[in-house]
């Protein structure tokens, strides 16, 4: 199967979403991605724990201990290569990561971001959407490149905004469609069904489109 490194921050239900569809009987037991380490850069997050139920290995590295960013990223790499990952997926990993980290890893590396890119890069999302007025609001996953949120397309999912709604009922919503389309994008690639092309991601040899609803 595919080796996959997982890196997050945080809570990682989008871990858990991750390692539910792998493990969900649908291939027939031949899950075509294997989660091979979960990297945190803070040793609070639930995210390790989560990891740690279900056996897999877990590093961290607390980027407070580094000399800088480049340092970080030169022993992030060194951490994730140790898996010989063919796929590293980020997964609310709260660190801008350096020029040299994304090239290292181009066409393997994917990101999933709470609101519809190209619209609201960045934090606060949710609060965005609704400043901004947006009738419509969701997530996407990504190719990362060195643009900030700002690589090609994979697959996005919208949800209506409601005029009840807070950034936190927002949050919540868009969580349930992060972890429908994360283990969909990952197992696209673990199958070799998604790559990225050089003039944009492919999906089964063809281009997806430069917003891809679902
Ligand atoms: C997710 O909503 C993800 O889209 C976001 O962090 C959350 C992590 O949730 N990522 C970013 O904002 C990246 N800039 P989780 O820890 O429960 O998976």
């Amino acid at each position: 199967p595919c080796n996959v490194v997982v890196l997050l921050s945080g809570t990682g239900s989008n871990l858990q979403a991750l390692i539910d569809s792998l493990d969900d009987g649908t291939d027939n037991g031949k899950s075509p991605a294997r989660i091979a380490a979960v990297i945190a850069n803070r040793s609070d997050a639930f995210g390790l724990q989560r990891a740690r139920d279900a056996g897999i290995a877990t590093r961290v590295l607390e980027h407070g201990d580094y000399d800088g960013r480049d340092a970080f990223d030169e022993a992030l790499m060194q951490a994730i290569d140790a898996f010989a990952p063919q796929l590293v997926v980020l997964a609310g990993f709260m660190r801008i990561l350096t020029p040299g980290f994304v090239r290292h890893y181009h066409g393997r590396l994917l990101n999933i971001h709470p609101s519809l890119l190209p619209r609201h890069k960045g934090l606060h999302t949710h609060q965005r959407a609704l400043d901004a007025g947006d009738a419509e609001h969701g997530c996407s996953v990504h190719f990362v490149t060195e643009e900030l949120d700002g690589g090609p397309l994979v697959v996005q999912a919208v949800i209506p905004v409601h005029s009840q709604d807070t950034a936190g009922s927002l949050a919540q919503r868009v969580h349930v469609q992060e972890h429908q389309i994360y283990p969909l994008a990952v197992r696209w690639f673990a199958k070799g069904r998604l790559r990225l092309g050089e003039s944009g991601p492919l999906l089964d040899g063809n281009p997806l489109p430069a917003t891809g609803y679902l």
